[in-house]
């Protein structure tokens, strides 16, 4: 670690001593194959969690490609890395969309990890004032698995795997999983754009098998459930709206809400060693110690 590094975890760590609400849920949405619906998902995971009285937080880490910003119609030019270099606040680019839902723009290049201004430790413990004070922060991590996103995966409470029934990306949902096992042996499935339940069951089935079989770690591949292919949600996002919000009682928005249901349900009963993975300032000291 270098200098600069270890004076930023020194003050993180005052910084965790002086708080109390170290609950923070960090959720990592990620796929092996572009385009699958991450985005989507994160969104409305995100809407689904805030209506039932849950702050939430939701970071776009996605390079280049105008995602979150863009299902939430809202407009955007500062991100985290500006927060880092120290050329602006967290409050400047933290987006409030709607009450209790923030989003907050990233960038996932390396160059978020070079501190070079001390201001930007001012800034970080900032940041997780701010953020210690969600109940969920959700990370949509763009595709593949660069270094970055292998960090979001390792030091994430759940590691969210979404595929589509299309073999490449269930091809390439499987390569994740196999390097996403060796961060975190605790990694959940959805299935989005399936004909129907059992098709997205049947998809879980076959990974999981061909993970018992094939892998060496200890792998739980959790099934948090499927999406349908659906007209609303396509829709939806052509239109900038959430399926969530604009249609609650969809088939769409019934199947959100299970994975949302089956997602608390997996986060209530994790191993209590794994519980102490829950405040934004533990979670970014997590990530400057990795490096
Ligand atoms: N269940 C679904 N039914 C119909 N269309 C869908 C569904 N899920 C996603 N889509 C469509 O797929 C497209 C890609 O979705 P989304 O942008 O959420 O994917 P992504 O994984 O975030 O992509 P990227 O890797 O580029 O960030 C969207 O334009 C959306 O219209
Ligand atoms: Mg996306």
């Amino acid at each position: 670690m270098n200098t600069q590094a270890q004076k930023l975890k020194e003050i993180v760590d005052k910084a965790n001593v002086e708080h109390n609400s170290l609950k923070t849920k960090v959720l990592a949405i990620t796929s092996g194959k572009g385009g699958v619906g991450k985005s989507m998902i994160a969104s409305n995971l995100a809407t689904s969690l805030v209506r039932r009285g849950y702050k939430v937080g939701i970071f776009d880490a996605s390079i280049g490609l105008a995602n979150l910003d863009i299902i939430f119609n809202v407009h955007t030019d500062k991100n985290l890395l500006n927060v880092l270099k120290g050329e602006c606040s967290l409050e400047e680019i933290v987006i409030k969309i709607e009450e209790n839902l923030f989003l907050i723009p990233g960038e996932s290049g390396s160059e978020i990890f070079n501190f070079e201004s001390h201001d930007i430790y001012r800034q970080l413990i900032e940041a997780s004032d701010f953020l210690d004070t969600l109940d969920y922060f959700i990370i949509d991590t763009g595709s593949g698995i660069n270094q970055n996103v292998q960090t979001f995966l390792e030091h994430a409470d759940e590691v969210i795997v979404v595929t589509i029934p299309d073999p490449t990306a269930i091809t390439d949902a499987y390569a994740l999983i196999k390097i996403a096992s060796l961060l975190n042996e605790n990694l959940n499935l959805i299935v989005n754009a399936t004909e129907n339940e059992k098709e997205g069951r049947f998809i879980y089935e076959r990974i999981a098998k061909v993970a018992e079989n094939n892998l060496e770690n200890p792998l739980f591949l959790n099934f948090l459930g499927s999406i349908d292919n659906s007209r609303i949600i396509a829709k939806s996002l052509k239109l900038r709206s959430r399926f969530t919000k604009s249609h609650p009682n969809s088939i769409a928005s019934y199947q959100l809400n299970e994975i949302v249901d089956n997602l608390i349900f997996q986060l209530e009963h994790q191993a209590p060693a794994s519980k102490q993975k829950n405040s934004f300032s533990l979670f970014f000291k997590r990530l400057i110690e990795s490096f």
